[in-house]
C-alpha cells in the first residue's frame, strides 16, 4: 500500500506545494514500497538527499539501515575496496578483512550520491549488484548476496556522460528507469513564501530569536531571484539575514547584500562554480587558495624586507605554496606588494638594485642553516615558512649538506 503524500512529507520534511514537488512526492509514493532501483537527479541543493531518504523512510526497509556513500568524495583507488569490502591482504594497508558498505546496507537502502563520479570499471561491479543482488569483496574469490535497496543521485547530464564514454550505458539505462528529476527553484517560487516562513521560524526557534516575518516586497525580491544554488541557498540567506538583523522585519535592502553575498552569485573574482556539487570543497579550495597566496606574500615580504615576521602559522597539511619566482627566472617585487618595510633596513642600501630576491632568499636560507646547524625543522620555522617548502628550496639552490 503506497503511503499518502502527507506523511512522505511530514516524515521527510520536503516542503513544497506546487504542481513540481507534488509530483516528485506522488512519484515518491508510488515507488518507495518496491524494490526498483531510483536515480534522483537535479541541480545542486533541489533536495536529492531529501528525497533519497525519503524513498527509504516510506519504504518497507524503513527499518533497516540505510547508508550514504558520496562516490565522488572517495578516491578512485579505494571506492571498491569501500563498497564491496577485502579480504585480509588483498592490498597493501588491507591488515583485516572487512566488509563494504553494500554489506552494511543489508535489508535496508544504499544511497550512492554522484553516481556519475564511479570509475569505469567499479561500474561493471555495480551493474551486477544491481541486476543479480551479488557482489565480491576485493581480493576474494566468493560471491555474496546481499538485499539492498539502491537510489543513486547526480546533477550531472550522465545521458551526456554516456554518449563521450565516461558511463557504462549498460549501467545507465538500468539506473534511469525510474528518475525522479527535482526541479531547480527557480522553476517553482511559488513554493518561496512557505520555504521562507518554515526556515525562518526554525531557525528563530533554535537561535531564541523573534521571526517577524518577511516584507511582502521582500518575498517579491526572493521570487525574482535565480537561485543558483536553489533550496540550500535559499536556506542559508534566510539564516543569515535573521542572524544578522535579529528581531527586524525583513526588507529588499537587507537582502539584497546579503544575497551578494551569499557566494552563490556569479563572481567574478573568486572561482566559486555553482553547479560542482559539494559546496563544501569549493570553500575549502578557495580557502586554501587564498592561503597559499597569503602565505607567498608573506615568504616574499620577510625576503625583501629582510625580516622574520614571528609565529606566522604554517599548516602542516597543507602542500607548500607554488613558487612565484620559477627556475632561471629573476625575481620582481613590486612596491605595492609588499606592505610594511620596517624603517631600518636589513640590507645595504647600497646594494639595492644590484640584488635579486632569489639570491637574497638563497643568502639568508643558507645563513640560516649554517646557524642552525642544517637542522631543517628550526630553520623553517626561523624562516617562517613550511618545511616542505625549505626542502623544495634547498634542493632548487642546492644547498644541501656536503
Ligand atoms: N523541498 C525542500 N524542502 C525543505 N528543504 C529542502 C527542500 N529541498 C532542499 N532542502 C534543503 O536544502 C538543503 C540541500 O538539500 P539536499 O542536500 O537534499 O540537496 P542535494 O540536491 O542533495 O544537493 P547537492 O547536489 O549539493 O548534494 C538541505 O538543507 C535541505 O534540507
Ligand atoms: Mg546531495
Amino acid at each position: 500500500m503506497p503511503m499518502d503524500i502527507e506523511t512522505i512529507q511530514r516524515q521527510s520534511g520536503i516542503l513544497g506545494e506546487s504542481e513540481a514537488i507534488q509530483e516528485v512526492l506522488q512519484t515518491v509514493a508510488q515507488i518507495a514500497p518496491t524494490d526498483i532501483s531510483v536515480l534522483v537527479t537535479g541541480e545542486s541543493g533541489t533536495g536529492k538527499e531529501m528525497v533519497a531518504k525519503a524513498i527509504h523512510k516510506a519504504s518497507r526497509r524503513k527499518f533497516g539501515p540505510i547508508v550514504t556513500v558520496n562516490c565522488g568524495a572517495i578516491p578512485a583507488g579505494i571506492i571498491e575496496s569501500e563498497l564491496f569490502g577485502h579480504k585480509k591482504g588483498s592490498f597493501t594497508g588491507a591488515d583485516e578483512t572487512r566488509k563494504g558498505y553494500f554489506e552494511a546496507a543489508n535489508e535496508g537502502t544504499i544511497f550512492l550520491d554522484e553516481i556519475g563520479e564511479t570509475p569505469l570499471e567499479t561500474q561493471v561491479k555495480l551493474l551486477r549488484v544491481i541486476e543479480q543482488g551479488e557482489f565480491m569483496r576485493v581480493g576474494d574469490n566468493v560471491t555474496r548476496k546481499v538485499d539492498v535497496r539502491i537510489v543513486t543521485a547526480t546533477n550531472k547530464d550522465l545521458g551526456e556522460d554516456t554518449r563521450r564514454g565516461d558511463f557504462r550505458q549498460d549501467l545507465y539505462f538500468r539506473l534511469k528507469t525510474v528518475t525522479i528529476n527535482l526541479p531547480p527553484l527557480r522553476e517553482h517560487p511559488v513554493d518561496i513564501p512557505l520555504l521562507v516562513e518554515r526556515f525562518g521560524l526554525e531557525f528563530a526557534t533554535r537561535n531564541d530569536l523573534a521571526f517577524k516575518g518577511f516584507t511582502p516586497e521582500a518575498i517579491r525580491y526572493l521570487k525574482a531571484y535565480g537561485w543558483p544554488g536553489n533550496v540550500r541557498e535559499l536556506k542559508n540567506v534566510v539564516e543569515s539575514i535573521l542572524a544578522l538583523n535579529p528581531g527586524e522585519r525583513i526588507t529588499p535592502e537587507m537582502l539584497s547584500t546579503q544575497i551578494k553575498a551569499s557566494g552563490y552569485t556569479a563572481s567574478q573574482t573568486l572561482p566559486v562554480v555553482v553547479d560542482t556539487p559539494p559546496e563544501q570543497s569549493d570553500r575549502e579550495l578557495i580557502l586554501r587558495q587564498l592561503l597559499f597566496i597569503r602565505q607567498d606574500l608573506s615568504d616574499l615580504k620577510q625576503l625583501a624586507a629582510g625580516l622574520k615576521v614571528p609565529g606566522s602559522p604554517v599548516d602542516p597539511y597543507l602542500p607548500s605554496p607554488v613558487p612565484l619566482v620559477g627556475e632561471g627566472e629573476k625575481a620582481v617585487v613590486f612596491a605595492e606588494d609588499v606592505t610594511h618595510i620596517e624603517s631600518r633596513p636589513l640590507i645595504d642600501p647600497e646594494a639595492a638594485g644590484e640584488i635579486t630576491v632569489e639570491e637574497l632568499e638563497r643568502e639568508l636560507i643558507q645563513q640560516t642553516l649554517i646557524r642552525f646547524n642544517h637542522n631543517r625543522r628550526r630553520t623553517a620555522q626561523a624562516l617562517g615558512i613550511a618545511e616542505r617548502t625549505l626542502y623544495r628550496k634547498i634542493q632548487a639552490y642546492g644547498l644541501e649538506k656536503k
